[in-house]
């Protein structure tokens, strides 16, 4: 098969998380033994974020607007088919991890088609996803059966009230259910994504870093990030916390943090240990601590179009491609093409600090 053109090496254990390609400097040496295409900074870019729908059942305040959000045409979101060409010829030039985020990837009906063809790509050495976990105690044995390893948990708050003021349409009560189904399924490590807003949650961030104590679970303190200039964007500026009073906090309640080693050059998420726990306390700072020097990622958006960098608006139309009716080597070959421009495109560095921010999309539309 002509895809089939790389070897398979990657050295480092895998560790899909979310976030952004900030401007932090790499904390190791660039990987030389991975295999992945090379973006001009001399990154190696070998991990996709698929955003398989721009709709989501919860609306986050700091994310998607409650009413009216720009969404999709429908048949602009690209078939399972299509996700599975697009992943064979990420594969074929060196991309060896794979998530899927939305909006909510568990509002694809076809969500467990999806895996099954996805992760049983050759190549494909890790298929995760990041979901607000509504919907998984239904899905989740049927979504590891298909090939899915393992789930990113986006919630906020552990309290009935405090949840709903930031993931407008969310229930703990539901959303706990959902990472014990996932757990169950062994869907696991699992990571819990927390969001921290001022006046909203920040009063809660011990307790959530308390849950590590018992649970085999790392969870992840997130910076709000500005994208574009929405309503969403402007309260992640109003209720920005820094990850350095987080910290602050969740260790005057639990004592010093334990650093851990860096598993993983290109996880943006700094990692420690409350004295004593089972699980892991992370810190992912896109504002103050950036991390576009180790970052490995590209990104795909709903509607069909690689999103260069999180922080920034450029993109390249890939849906085309897919479907422009050519004979099926021909497309494969122009979706590799523009998967290979895509990332010697890549920009690095983002201007947050001097109040520069992006133009085009919400967070909702590009899978965080
Ligand atoms: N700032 C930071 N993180 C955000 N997410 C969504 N909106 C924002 C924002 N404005 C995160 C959610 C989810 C991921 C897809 O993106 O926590 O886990
Ligand atoms: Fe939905 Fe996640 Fe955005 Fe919240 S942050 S609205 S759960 S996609």
């Amino acid at each position: 098969m002509t895809d089939a053109s790389h070897t398979s090496h990657a050295t480092d254990a895998t560790d899909a998380t979310d976030a952004t390609d900030a401007a932090r400097e790499p904390r190791v040496a660039p990987a030389l033994a991975r295999t992945g295409p090379r973006d001009r900074f001399g990154r190696v870019i070998d991990y996709l974020r698929i955003s398989i729908t721009d709709r989501c059942n919860l609306r986050c305040v700091y994310c998607m607007p409650l009413e009216h959000p720009d969404l999709a045409e429908d048949d602009h979101l690209l078939t399972a088919g299509e996700i599975e060409t697009l992943v064979r010829c990420a594969t074929a030039i060196g991309f060896r991890k794979f998530r899927l985020t939305g909006g909510e990837p568990t509002l694809r009906r076809d969500l467990v088609e999806i895996c099954r063809r996805v992760s049983r790509v050759p190549g494909v050495e890790d298929l995760a996803m990041t979901t607000n976990a509504v919907r998984l105690p239904e899905l989740a044995v049927d979504l590891r059966a298909a090939g899915l390893r393992r789930v990113n948990v986006h919630i906020d708050s552990l309290d009935a009230v405090t949840l709903p003021r930031m993931m407008r349409l969310g229930r703990s009560e539901r959303l706990l259910a959902g990472i014990e189904a996932a757990e169950r399924a062994g869907l696991t490590p699992i990571k819990l994504n927390v969001v921290v807003a001022r006046g909203m949650n920040d009063h809660e961030v011990a307790d959530l870093a308390r849950l590590t104590v018992e649970r085999d679970w790392h969870v992840r303190f997130i910076e709000l990030m500005p994208l574009g200039s929405s309503a969403e964007a402007r309260l992640s500026v109003t209720h920005f916390v820094s990850n350095v009073d987080t910290r602050r906090r969740v260790e005057a309640a639990l004592g010093a943090l334990e650093p851990l080693p860096i598993a993983n050059a290109s996880d943006e998420s700094d990692n420690f240990r409350v004295a004593g726990a089972r699980g892991v306390v992370g810190f992912i700072s896109p504002v103050s601590n950036p991390y576009c020097g180790g970052c490995n990622r590209m990104r795909l958006t709903a509607d069909g179009r690689f999103h260069l960098c999180l922080l920034n608006d450029d993109e390249m139309d890939v849906r085309a491609a897919l479907r422009s009716g050519r004979p099926a080597a021909a497309r494969r070959e122009a979706v590799r093409a523009i998967l290979l421009r895509a990332v010697a495109g890549k920009p690095t560095g983002h201007r947050l600090d001097a109040g520069l921010h992006t133009r085009g999309r919400r967070m909702h539309q590009i899978g965080g």
